[in-house]
């Protein structure tokens, strides 16, 4: 039988996973809030709606006979479409609301790694009262980040000491009406992301990322969901070792193991300390862009892996191709505070040369592509090491156009990655 599936989602993110999902034998129909001509190419149908209305991706997967369903964005993951998919007998690869809060609720995620003697937790605490929060800023010892409990698209972080002073943090506790903050203790180091497929109590991991959450080079400027990635040839990157990258597997391995009926994806963004592997949060889903740096070296049948879950089989083994990648995001003017929404675009996706090219957050409309308020399109190189695949990623960029859009171009560059080296060489000293 050839299984229909369903993939929610029209990011960058779900590019990768509609093509990983087209070069297996199924028929693949997608839903989103905006229409990706890159997955709207590779549909049977594309249907756009509101992914965080669960009754409304529902019947757009009765209406096309879906067999399976792929979810993508944490959004939809809160809203319960997992739980209505599942309810309507569509089994569907991605966590329930109940066991997302691992992501959607931070307080939870804290609590959920004391609780189970997770290792690699920092030191927490919870606020409802917003000037009790400000009081523990005053009162504790060292630098502290600030984060928002709920969602908020990887753009809510404040870490004292780096982006803001604790008057600023106090300011922004105070100004922002978040009703719980998490406040915890700052970690410093070289971040890196592991994702795994997680279902019938297995895991099962895939290489080292190392995404760029500022907006401008250098590492400077706000957060935002992320402006590229690179990743090794071998598991882990070039500021870490074996044994650093298998610390943080065991950590997800021992999340696993204390969830209770997980299925779909879990994230791991890590911090490598002086003082090991801390966790600085998990996601209930492929990070963006870090699932466009893993799905293309993934030799690894990904329906294999989504049809073995819903079967309650053992996983498959993962195999990668031993290939560095490098993926930078071109994203609109003004992003992530106040981005250039609407304006038309001209992409080239034939272009791209020895690149692949993802769409993101565009919209195709009769006359043409337009921007969103997010991250438009990525192009990720694949090579025998991360400067070729980062030069890879360049020359795709140049054919492709920017017009109207901002790069980071620094990423993967070898005076960025060298810098990594040395930061974490300093820390170990
Ligand atoms: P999150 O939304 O939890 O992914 O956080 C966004 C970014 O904030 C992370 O990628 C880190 O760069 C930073 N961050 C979060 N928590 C901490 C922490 N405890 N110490 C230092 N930086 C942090
Ligand atoms: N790239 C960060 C995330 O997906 O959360």
């Amino acid at each position: 039988m050839t299984e229909s599936v369903l993939l929610v989602g029209g990011g960058g993110r779900e590019h990768a996973i509609a093509r990983a999902l087209a070069d297996s034998a199924a028929d693949l129909y997608a839903c989103a809030g905006n229409r990706n001509p890159g997955i709207a190419d590779l549909a049977e149908a594309f249907e756009t709606l509101d992914t965080t209305t669960p009754p409304a991706v529902v019947s757009f997967a009765e209406d096309v006979g879906a067999t399976l369903a792929v979810i993508g964005p944490e959004a939809a993951l809160e809203a319960g479409v997992a739980d209505a998919l599942d309810d309507a007998g569509i089994y569907t690869f991605g966590p329930q609301a109940e066991e997302a809060r691992i992501e959607t609720d931070k307080g939870f995620q804290r609590r959920f790694m004391a609780e189970h003697d997770i290792p690699g937790c920092p030191d927490f605490e919870e606020f409802r009262d917003t000037e009790a929060a400000c009081e523990y800023i005053d009162e504790y010892d060292g630098d502290l980040a600030v984060k928002p409990a709920g969602l908020t698209g990887g753009k809510g972080v404040r870490v004292i000491g780096d982006q803001v002073t604790a008057a600023e943090a106090k300011e922004y506790i105070r100004e922002s009406g978040y009703d719980r903050v998490v406040l915890e203790e700052r970690l410093v180091g070289e971040e890196f992301t592991i994702q795994g497929f997680v279902a019938n109590g297995q895991l099962r991991v895939t290489p080292a990322v190392q995404d760029h959450k500022r907006a401008y080079e250098g590492d400077v400027g706000p957060n935002t969901g992320g402006m590229g990635s690179y990743s090794d040839a071998s598991l882990e990157l070039p500021f870490m070792v074996r044994e650093e990258y298998t610390d943080a597997v065991d950590i997800m391995e021992a999340v696993v193991d204390a969830l209770d009926g997980y299925k779909g994806v879990l994230y791991g963004q890590f911090m490598l300390t002086a003082d090991g592997i801390k966790v600085v949060e998990f996601n209930a889903r492929f990070g963006d862009p870090e699932a466009m740096n893993t799905l293309p070296v993934l030799t690894t049948d990904f329906l294999d892996v989504v049809t073995a879950a819903r079967d309650g089989d053992d996983l498959p083994k993962l195999s990668f191709r031993k290939q560095a990648t490098v993926c930078k995001y071109a994203v609109p003017d003004g992003y992530p505070t106040d981005p250039d929404a609407g304006a038309k675009v001209t992409i080239d996706e034939d272009s791209a040369g020895d690149a692949l090219l993802f769409y993101a957050s565009v919209d195709e409309r009769d006359d043409g592509i337009y921007t969103t308020t997010s991250r438009s399109y990525a192009v990720v190189g694949v090579a025998g090491s991360i400067t070729e695949a980062e030069e890879i990623a360049e020359d795709a960029l140049q054919r492709a156009g920017t017009e109207g859009l901002r790069v980071r171009h620094d990423i993967g560059k070898p005076d960025l990655v060298q810098q990594r080296i040395d930061h974490m060489a300093e820390l170990r000293e």
